[in-house]
């Protein structure tokens, strides 16, 4: 089977990364091979992106720009570890991915959006994610619980922004799901971690056995021509 991309995007605090660790351990005991990784970052050219973006010190050159740098660490992460983790034939789990650069960055209509889809489509390069999951959450609690998760620690350059943005934000993710309903699968995050994770693990198992039926479908068609 070639490989399975699931990313996983929402807004600040919407237990992502705990999600993404309870499905792989489900994935593992059921024998698949596993690749975890996130984004901005998951490559090392990604990873130096990530700080200069979260530092905040590209925020005066605007979103646009931002995008750009976004579209740059993605470009290396795509080439450098997801393709390859695909062409093993892993299961690829992503905190984020492009739908984040189509809320945070280009949210403003008066944005270029032409230039989002160039930028999206460069850094892409074809690899585009067979399954995308949702955590919503309202922004309110998603807000608290980053800060609480955060401690003492300075809110990073997008966490500083107001609940009013947040909730923007959900919402632009939610419009998302809607335009593109067989890619992305809506999950209430506002739950006990068990019941997200159980819902989840449904789910992702529901589209793997899917897989598996297309490509027993498409070696039979294959085996028929020849
Ligand atoms: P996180 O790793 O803690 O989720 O932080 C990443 C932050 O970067 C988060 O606030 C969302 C933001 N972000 C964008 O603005 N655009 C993007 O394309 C990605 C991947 C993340």
């Amino acid at each position: 089977m070639a490989g399975f991309l699931i990313t996983f995007e929402g807004g600040e605090g919407g237990g992502k990364s705990t999600q993404i660790a309870r499905l792989a351990a489900h994935l593992r005991s059921e024998g698949h091979s596993v690749t975890i990784t996130r984004e901005p970052g998951g490559s090392p050219g990604a990873e130096a992106v990530r700080h200069i973006i979260l530092s905040g010190t590209a925020e005066e050159l605007g979103p646009e720009w931002e995008a750009v740098l976004f579209a740059a660490a993605r470009a290396d992460h795509v080439a450098e570890l997801i393709q390859p983790a695909l062409q093993r034939g892993d299961i690829v789990l992503c905190d984020r991915f492009h739908d984040s650069t189509r809320v945070y960055q280009f949210l403003d209509p008066e944005n270029d959006q032409a230039l989002m889809e160039r930028l999206e489509r460069v850094a892409l390069n074809g690899v585009y994610p067979d399954l995308t999951i949702v955590l919503d959450v309202p922004a309110e609690i998603g807000s608290d619980r980053a800060r609480k998760r955060r401690g003492h620690a300075s809110a990073d350059r997008f966490e500083k922004d107001d609940v009013q943005v947040q909730e923007e934000r959900r919402r632009a993710f939610l419009k998302i799901a809607a335009n593109e309903p067989e890619r992305c699968m809506v999950v209430d995050g506002n739950r006990p971690a068990d019941d997200v994770a159980a819902e989840i693990r449904a789910l992702v198992d529901d589209r793997l056995e899917a897989r598996r039926f297309e490509d027993i479908d498409r070696s039979l068609k294959l085996g028929h021509e020849q």
